[in-house]
């Protein structure tokens, strides 16, 4: 099944129970208006519980994936009409994101070009990313005038080291996809004519897991990742056993063809769903 309206600020596909969702604003290098934010929670929401979908990847239509945050119609435009509209732009920008932290279903960022800023909002939130090497990241905030915000600062610091962090926010230079692989902001980087290729060999990965375990996997990397040693004990316990309540048959079919059938080792793949 596909759609795809070129008039408007995102634009998805659905081929293979993958879900190709872009940022689709070529022409201004895919930064995000309150228009486009407001379009991809609505994106986001309409394909999170399609039985058609399995994995979401996140993309950019043209050379950038976004240069982060429109900075006429949301800065300026905004910031012109006072406070509550600032904050209302804020709010439409940061919900979004923070569904796809904690979205239902795998997902994977396809890195196409400029990252900027802002976009470091999204990135973050998919939980695998995957880059042409010729990409550009950037912290660009200094550039401009202004601190890395909207939890960009936050999300250097957890995704690279305190030097490459400060490095990054300070000097307003780009690295490019092999050293942003290099500093831990995505899982790799591969030749761009190579991309889209090895997202969908990720995917089909994906596609292969018990979904309800793959989802309580994310959300389990996610939240011990601020937690003591003990808590997250208590937690992981408390999550498989509420997930064994949504599918306790799935890791008993799992058992049952590794201890039983002897036709898959946990250890070496998956399990036939
Ligand atoms: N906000 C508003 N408009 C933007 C943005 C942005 N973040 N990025 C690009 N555009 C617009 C440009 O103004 C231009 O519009 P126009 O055609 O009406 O003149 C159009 O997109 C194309 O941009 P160019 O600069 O001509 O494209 P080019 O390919 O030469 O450069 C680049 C791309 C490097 C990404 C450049 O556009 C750029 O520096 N953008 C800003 C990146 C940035 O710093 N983003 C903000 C991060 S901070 C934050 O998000 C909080």
């Amino acid at each position: 099944m596909q759609e795809r309206d070129e008039n408007s600020t995102v634009s998805y596909t659905v081929e293979n129970r993958i879900a190709w969702v872009s940022f689709n604003r070529p022409d201004k290098r895919n930064c995000m208006s309150p228009t486009l934010n407001r379009r991809m929670m609505e994106v986001l929401n309409e394909l999170e519980f399609r039985d058609d979908v399995g994995v979401l990847v996140l993309t950019g239509e043209g050379t950038a994936w976004s240069a982060g945050m429109d900075l006429k119609e949301y800065f300026r435009e905004n910031e012109e009409k006072g406070l509550g509209h600032v904050r209302k732009a804020q709010r439409e920008a940061y919900d979004w994101w923070e569904r796809l932290r904690w979205y239902e279903k795998p997902t994977v960022a396809m890195i196409n070009g400029w990252c900027f800023g802002g976009a470091y909002g999204p990135l973050f939130g998919c939980d695998l990313a995957v880059a042409a090497e010729e990409a550009q990241f950037g912290l660009s905030e200094i550039n401009w005038g202004i601190l890395p915000g909207g939890g960009a600062s936050k999300i250097i610091v957890e995704l690279t080291g305190f030097r490459n962090a400060m490095y990054h926010a300070m000097m307003g230079e780009n690295v490019d996809g092999k050293k942003a692989a290099e500093w831990g902001l995505i899982n790799e980087a591969v030749p761009a004519d190579r991309l889209k290729a090895r997202v969908t060999e990720i995917a089909q990965v994906l596609l292969g897991k018990n979904p309800t375990a793959l989802r309580g996997t994310k959300w389990a990397i996610r939240r011990v990742r601020e937690m003591t040693f003990d808590n997250s004990m208590d937690y992981l316990v408390r999550a498989q056993e509420a997930a064994n309540f949504f599918d306790g048959e799935g890791r008993k079919e799992a058992t049952r063809q590794f201890i039983d059938d002897k036709t898959f080792k946990p250890g070496l793949g998956a399990y036939d769903l």
